[in-house]
């Protein structure tokens, strides 16, 4: 592939595009990804991809889901959730009645929504709100419309699908009395201020693509945004290091809380 415009330029030109800041995602793995879209797609140098985005909507938004990589599902790793249910929900209701929650890098809701059945059925609710936030317009949208195909809902138990979603053709949509608990928004983890005071952040399979440098700054970041005792839920292949310099320690494997 002749790429004759490097690196360097492309993600400074695909910056002022998309306000995206490829610097901070591993570069070896991006770099695959976007080399293996443009042969997909046919375009043999950087400069032609950079002028063709610029002027085809499609493949720039195909483009985008192609390197945010928006694979999800319904209680992605179930023990986990039952950990979260079991330990770590009644302990933070011990100290408050109502939570405040962030799903950051929510992709198309699923989290976000098992996370507001859950409140719902096990816990009368109880939320100040669920917050579910992705640098994604595409999936934002997706995720708001609620509208799922049966093989996405395997994970989902069968008691969850009955009572909180409603079939649709081949699909299922979340109903309403789930959807009105969870406000999806646009914020970029490595450019839009955080918000702060929750009591529990998701933020699960994200930070994966992200230098390990980006990782701890963004870990730092969400310390920050905790409230004193409030946890944070990562990926089941993710671990926070040094912890403690953040102001974080372990409660559970994958939950962390504010020191
Ligand atoms: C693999 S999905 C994870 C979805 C969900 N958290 C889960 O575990 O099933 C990763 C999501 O992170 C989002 N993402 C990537 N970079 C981001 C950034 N800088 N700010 C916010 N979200 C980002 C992607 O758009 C994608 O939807």
């Amino acid at each position: 592939m002749d790429t004759t415009q490097g690196w360097e330029w492309f993600i400074t030109k695909f910056e002022s595009l998309s306000k995206i800041d490829l610097n901070a995602y591993k570069r070896p793995q991006m770099e695959r990804r976007i080399n293996s879209f443009m042969k997909s797609a046919n375009i043999g140098n950087y400069s032609d991809f950079i002028s063709q985005m610029g002027t085809d909507r499609i493949l720039y938004q195909r483009f985008i889901e192609h390197i945010t990589i928006n694979v999800s599902e319904f209680f992605r790793n179930l023990n986990q959730w039952s950990v979260l249910e079991k330990d770590i929900l009644p302990a933070l209701y011990k100290e408050r009645s109502a939570l405040r929650v962030w799903s950051a890098g929510c992709s198309t809701g699923e989290e976000a929504y098992s996370l507001a059945m859950l409140f719902k059925e096990k816990f009368n609710v109880r939320i100040e709100t669920i917050l579910a936030t992705d640098i994604d317009n595409e999936v934002l949208e997706k995720a708001s419309i609620g509208l799922y195909a049966e093989k996405a809902l395997q994970t989902l138990p069968a008691e969850y699908l009955n009572k909180y979603l409603i079939r649709e053709g081949d699909c299922y949509r979340i109903n309403d009395s789930i959807k009105k608990l969870v406000h999806f928004k646009r914020h970029d983890l490595l450019k839009d201020i955080f918000p702060k005071d929750y009591d529990l952040i998701l933020c699960r399979n994200v930070v994966i693509y992200f230098t390990e440098g980006t990782k701890q700054k963004l870990y730092q970041r969400f310390a920050n945004a905790l409230r004193p005792g409030g946890i944070i839920f990562i990926g089941s292949t993710e671990q926070i290091f040094q912890s403690r310099e953040l102001g974080l320690e372990s409660v559970a494997t994958f939950f962390y809380r504010k020191i």
